[in-house]
């Protein structure tokens, strides 16, 4: 196969993607729990794991979810460790233990990850429909446990499995175990820290060194200004761009041979470990990008200037 070809059967383009609205066998017949899936980068969590406009996982999958406001899903765990990242609207992501439940409210650009085993649902308050991407660890089956679902439990579903009195907003500061663990895998856009690389872009590291704890893989935003431009690299892992806003261009190399494809808004690129690439920003407007690099290990590499 050509480099053309390969490169290209490693894009997931928004345009091109078609949402499943039947991705979660559990959900169907309950209205309040509809959602949307499409798959970009394996099934992300969903049974049906035979889709052929997917593409092959190595160590995480990625999904974009969409949800109308006023839904909800229901309280479940797994074994496996999943990142919600917020594109657009407003999510409230809750965590339930022991009959009490903490409630985060996250907007654009805004991450949680959760945790193997911990119990968690979420809801759209707002008044627009929520896009977000999910990223789940590969390595073991998805198999959610449901804990309040509308089918065993219609009462307290919609509120996680608390009442009103043990249901709290999220509060960094409280010394509840439960608030303690979530401002440990929460990252809002607005707080993270911005680093400006001499390469001439800026990082928010989400899951890595200085911010959640990675475990299977790490999550990056990249603030790429217009005009900037990376000299080639490659990882040992793969590493997906996942384009927020803005036209990204990515070249690969392969020997003589550069292909390069530009990338918009929601579109996917998977590049493999071991393949040189690079990405510059020729468009009239920034680029920001969520980066996930299937490895818990730092970057043994400096970003340089082309
Ligand atoms: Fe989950």
């Amino acid at each position: 196969m050509t480099i053309e070809k390969v490169m290209n059967a490693h894009i997931g383009r928004y345009a091109s993607k078609r949402f499943d609205w039947h991705a979660f066998p559990s959900n169907d017949g309950y209205k309040d729990l509809s959602r949307a899936q499409a798959r970009y980068i394996g099934a992300g969590g969903s049974p049906k794991t035979g889709d052929t406009t997917t593409m092959e996982p190595d160590h995480f999958t990625l999904s974009i979810m969409y949800k109308e406001p006023g839904k909800y899903a229901a309280c479940h765990s797994h074994e496996i460790e999943e990142a919600f990242f917020v594109i657009s609207g407003v999510l409230t992501v809750a965590w339930e233990q022991d009959g009490e439940v903490v409630e985060i409210d996250v907007t654009d650009k805004d991450l949680i990850l959760n945790p193997p085993w911990v119990p968690h649902g979420f809801r759209t308050p707002g008044v627009e429909p929520v896009f977000m991407s999910v990223m789940v660890a590969t390595g073991s089956a998805m198999l959610p446990r449901y804990k309040y679902h509308p089918k065993d439990n219609p009462e307290l579903a919609p509120s996680f499995g608390a009442t009103p009195e043990e249901t709290y907003p999220f509060d960094p500061n409280s010394s509840h175990p439960l608030q303690q663990l979530m401002a440990k895998h929460a990252v809002r856009f607005r707080d993270q820290k911005t680093e400006w690389l001499p390469a001439g872009f800026g990082r928010k590291i989400y899951v890595g060194k200085g911010a959640i704890q990675p475990k299977t893989f790490r999550n990056e935003m990249f603030l790429v200004p217009r005009g900037i431009s990376v000299k080639p690299y490659k990882r040992d892992s793969e590493e997906a761009y996942l384009v927020i806003e803005g036209y990204i261009t990515v070249g690969w190399i392969e020997g003589d041979k550069v292909v390069e494809q530009h990338l918009g808004p929601k579109d996917v690129i998977k590049n493999p470990a071991g393949q040189l690439h690079y990405f510059r920003n020729e468009e009239m407007n920034n680029v920001t990008m969520m980066v996930v690099i299937g490895t818990a290990k730092p970057d043994d590499f400096e970003f340089e200037a082309a």
